[in-house]
Formats: structure tokens, sequence, C-alpha cells
């Protein structure tokens, strides 16, 4: 039996508003756009196992469980209390096994994104033949320390600046292990490049082309600023865990545009993702239940990720 993917409708929206600077402290930029032009992943529809044979079994998830995984959501309307992942946090001076850099003295940042991030800076400096690093401006907020970014930015820029981009308290995907803000480092000179200045413009082209096949995203961009809720952030980078940031790299989908997608699918009916580096995965959804939902997997690699709303996604690595 073979299953076919659901289709997906995009949503039709462009916009095009110029931005300006941040809490990350770059002013000025030009707009961002969050896909290479000439992208090449494929993700067709291609036939899955016959699920009907396939060997699964049932794992039962809990309400806590809702908000582990790399698929949270967290903007305007929805929550998240940084404490339920306080435990996971190192600062990058303590975890850090490279030269990557912090932008204050023993920034917080989740164990697992600290690595992640230090093998795609591996590749960037093979890639560029550059002594260059990522420069961590900030990660990983508590509730306070978002607070104290919100009014600190309200002090200096006002209502209207902060309403563009900073989170209010319990809103941020800083709450969680999964966000970055970025700059370059050059371990040369010294030199603090942000992401769109002149200097880091082969680093951050790098890096714009590059961050999905390591699982990350550009989080808020010019086009979807108006499903974000946030001016574009060209420094912002969310971890979502490979294949999904090559689905929605390739399909130019804001977060809350693939989560919403991925409603329609579900165990036998899935959304298969082939990346360019031959890897095949299969994802699927499934609907929380109040207490304890039943979700059924097959045996084998897989993961699951709550979506901090209402529901759990199940990714398959078929091949
Ligand atoms: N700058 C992003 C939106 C935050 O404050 O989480
Ligand atoms: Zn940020």
């Amino acid at each position: 039996m073979r299953y076919t993917v659901s289709r997906f409708i995009s949503l039709l929206l462009t916009l095009l508003l110029l931005l300006s600077g941040c809490s990350g402290g770059e002013p000025s930029e030009p707009p961002v756009s969050a896909v290479p032009s000439d992208f090449p992943i494929e993700t067709s529809v291609i036939s899955l196992p016959d699920v009907s044979t396939e060997q699964t079994e049932t794992i039962v998830l809990t309400d806590e469980d809702l908000h582990k995984g790399d698929l949270l959501l967290v903007n305007r309307n929805v929550y998240y209390d940084a404490s339920l992942c306080a435990d996971e946090v190192t600062s990058v001076r303590e975890g850090r096994t490279t030269q990557i850099q912090e932008g204050t003295y023993q920034l917080p940042i989740g164990k697992a994104l600290l690595s992640r991030l230090e093998t795609m800076q591996a590749d960037l400096q093979s890639a560029t033949s550059a002594d260059i690093v990522f420069l961590v401006n900030d990660s990983y907020r508590t509730m306070d320390a978002q607070q104290a970014v919100y009014d600190d930015l309200l002090e200096q820029y006002g209502q209207a600046y902060v309403d563009q981009y900073v989170a209010p308290v319990g809103r941020s995907e800083h709450h969680t292990v999964l966000a970055a803000d970025l700059s370059f480092y050059d371990l040369s000179s010294g030199a603090i490049l942000a992401t769109t200045s002149d200097g880091a413009a082969p680093y951050y082209a790098w890096l714009l082309e590059n961050c999905r096949k390591y699982g990350f995203i550009l989080r808020y961009t010019t086009e979807k600023e108006a499903i974000t809720g946030y001016s574009a952030e060209s420094w912002h980078f969310r971890y979502v865990g490979v294949p999904h940031a090559d689905y929605i790299a390739a399909h130019s989908l804001a977060l809350e545009e693939y989560l919403e997608q991925l409603k329609s699918t579900s165990f036998e009916s899935r959304l298969t993702i082939q990346t360019d580096r031959g890897e095949r995965y299969s994802v699927y959804y499934v609907p929380a239940s109040s207490g304890e939902t039943a979700v059924r997997v097959p045996k084998g690699d897989y993961t699951v990720s709550g979506n901090n709303v209402d529901g759990f996604i199940v990714t398959v690595r078929e091949e």
C-alpha cells in the first residue's frame, strides 16, 4: 500500500517592510529573506513503508511532555515558562569546546544548542577558510532576564520599538533552549561583525544558505512579520531540528505556518521530507488529550516533540 503526503496550501503573504535595529543592537539593516533563491531540497511526494505492516508500539505522553522538544511554539499568543528547561542550561564559557564567543560574561545557553552551534561553526570555518567564530549575543533568558531586556529597551527606545522587537515576559523563544542571537567574531583581527555588516557578508551568506542543514531557521523575516508578530531580525536563529528546518526553508514558511500545516497529518497520512543529503523522514501530528496521550510510533528511529500548545509531532527517520 502506498501513502501519499497531504498537499499543503501555502499562505499568500508578501510584505515588504524595511526593518531597523533591535535588542541584538544591530540598527538599520536591510530586509532579511529566509530562503536562498536556488534552493535545492526535494520535498515531493514519496512512498512510505506499508504502515499497515509497520512494526509499531504505543507510548504514553503527559501534559508535561507537551512543553518538551525541538518544535515548541512560543510567540505573542503562546506562553512558555523558562523554568521548564532551566536544568538544560550551561553558559557559553562553561560549556564550549571551541572558541565560540559570548556577548556577556557567562552567557546562559542550552547545552545541546551550544554544541549544535559549534558543529555549524566548524563547517562555516571550513567553507569560508576564515578564522571566524560565532559570537552569541543572547540565548536562554529567565523570566527576570526578559523583563530586564524589555525594561531596558523600553527606556532607551520607547514603546513602539519594544512592540516591534521585544517579546513580553513569558512570550519569548529566549525562554527555551532553542534560540540564539548571533554575530560573528574574527579571531584574527578581534573584530565583532554584526550579521548584516559588510565584513560579515560571506559568513552570513553561508549561514543563511546552510543553517537548515544543522536544524536552524531564521525565525523572524520581513516576509512573515504579520504572522510572527515581530519585525525582521537578521540575528535570531531558532533550532527546530532536521528535517523541519529543511522543509520550512524550502517552502518559505513561518514556524507558525509549518506547525499549523502539520496538524493535517496523522500516523497514516504523513508529511515526507527528503533532504538534499539523501536522508528521508516522515512526520506526523498527534493531538494531545488532557492528562495522558497514547501515541502510536514505529519501532525504530524516531523523535517526539510537543508543540507547546495542543499536540505532539513525531519525526521518523526512514533512511
Ligand atoms: N526579540 C525577540 C522577539 C524576543 O524578545 O524574544
Ligand atoms: Zn533573539
